[in-house]
């Protein structure tokens, strides 16, 4: 094969190397494309088609079905590994040795309390506040407590910044729900460990002991693991993008859960369990509305059902989907959503326009069935997400300013009117 692609314009022939990755992906370097042509670009909205780095974190492949973290396969890692070995295997590329996860630990401990004054800007809130809105401001103004948190300029600086939003994340997620539910912000028990001491943060009540449910922290451990990287999405791209600016990485980080916020992405778990809701109040037909989905007159989706990238069942949903049916058993949790979540399941995975657009079922779909049994108010689902993805977020910032990429730029074309003259306000 030829280490070139060839390009004819108006008659010229151009040529650009391809790039081939670990895993043999090929792409077209096109970095020459403007200079060499006199400004000819791409043009690939959504950008369905385009490599907007090189990275060394995740890999997936949609067609096969294959997701891997640093090389680790995901199922290994979600039934072998805990979410903050993931979480450090992500940022830092190799699974910590016993010693470096401790030291890990501590000092994300160490920074684990955020200052006072950050609850006067929870409580300006109104309590019917989206989650997702407030998270996303309150890590942004996290900045102005932590000053020294956006001159990252070595790794050791890089590093401090990293387990301090580790540290903090946790602490706002939890005040966040909390405020919504009306119970009192608490501390978290740095003698837990890191998931366990969000599971308390959150639940606590202050009038009795929290017992912590094994087969509850396994899930959501899993959950967040699953949800910890997926290359470049459109959150992640936000964080690259922002980052890439050299705003520090709290903000990249709240620009991300902006991103994350919408139904086409991460509030598609909150939208599932909504639109479950929906079809339970209109007498459980689901028929109705797998007849609107495929409609084409109709705006109307089955939200939890496919994946830009997978054409195949995404490799998450299955190991999700086999601890929804864990969780659901083991908690003795009956709930007619869920019965309809699977009675549409099926009917989906069964129907023929489904399976000829390769529509599966996502992570989406399940994980919000498995946050709705563990006790998370629903508009918190999409906030799960976000603090399990954290570490993806910080590998993909952290990755782009030690590659020193250059600031994310993309470029246009220009569909507007031409030139013309202006027209005074007393003749148009
Ligand atoms: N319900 C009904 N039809 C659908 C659905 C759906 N959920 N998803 C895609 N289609 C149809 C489209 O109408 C289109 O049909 P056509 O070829 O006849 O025009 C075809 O399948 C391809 O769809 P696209 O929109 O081109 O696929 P794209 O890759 O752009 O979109 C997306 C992927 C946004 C996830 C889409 O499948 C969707 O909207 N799903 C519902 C929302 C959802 O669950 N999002 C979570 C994604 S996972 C995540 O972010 C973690």
């Amino acid at each position: 094969m030829s280490d070139k692609a060839r390009l004819e314009i108006n008659g010229k022939f151009y040529e650009f190397p391809l790039v081939k990755g670990t895993e043999n992906e090929i792409g077209i370097d096109i970095k020459t494309l403007r200079s060499a042509t006199g400004g000819v670009i791409t043009l690939d909205p959504g950008y369905k088609n385009t490599g907007s780095c090189e990275s060394g974190i995740t890999f997936l492949d949609g067609e096969k079905g294959i997701l891997r973290y640093r090389g680790y396969d995901i199922e290994e890692l979600a039934d072998k590994a805990d979410f903050l070995e993931v979480a450090y295997l992500l940022i830092f590329g190799e699974l910590p040795d016993a010693e470096t996860l401790e030291k890990f630990h501590s000092d994300i401990k160490n920074e684990s309390l955020v200052d006072e004054e950050l609850k006067k800007i929870i409580d300006a809130f109104p309590k019917s506040a989206h989650p997702m809105g407030v998270l996303a401001s309150l890590t942004s103004a996290l900045t102005a407590f932590n000053p020294s948190s956006v001159n990252v300029d070595s790794e050791e600086a890089m590093y401090n910044a990293i387990v301090r939003i580790l540290a903090k994340i946790p602490v706002l997620v939890a005040w966040t729900m909390r405020k919504r539910q009306g119970l009192p912000f608490v501390y978290g028990d740095n003698s837990l460990g890191y998931v366990e001491n969000i599971l308390k943060m959150m639940f606590q009540k202050p009038n009795e002991e929290y017992v912590q449910n094994p087969i509850v922290l396994d899930a959501l451990d899993k959950l967040l693991i699953l949800h910890a990287d997926h290359e470049q999405n459109c959150s992640t791209s936000t964080v690259r993008i922002t980052g890439s600016s050299h705003a520090g990485l709290f903000v990249s980080l709240s620009a991300g859960i902006s991103a994350l916020w919408g139904p086409l992405h991460g509030g598609a778990n909150q939208a599932v369990i909504e639109m479950l809701e929906n079809i339970k109040e209109d007498d459980g037909d689901t028929k109705k509305y797998m007849a609107k989905a495929k409609d084409k007159n109709d705006p109307f989706r089955l939200m939890g059902f496919g994946h830009r990238v997978y054409k195949n069942f995404d490799p998450r949903a299955k190991i999700i989907k086999k601890s929804a049916d864990e969780v659901l058993a083991d908690l003795g949790v009956e709930d007619p959503v869920l019965e309809i979540a699977k009675g549409l399941e099926k009917e989906a995975l069964e129907d023929p326009y489904f399976v000829d657009r390769k529509l599966y079922p996502n992570v989406d779909f399940y994980s919000g069935i498995i946050y709705r049994a563990l006790g998370i108010p629903t508009e918190m689902f999409t906030v799960m997400f976000s603090l399990g993805r954290l570490p993806g977020w910080i590998a993909q910032w952290r990755e782009m300013r030690l590659r020193k990429e250059p600031i994310g730029r993309p470029r246009q074309i220009y569909i507007g009117k031409t030139h013309r003259p202006f027209i005074p306000i007393e003749k148009r």
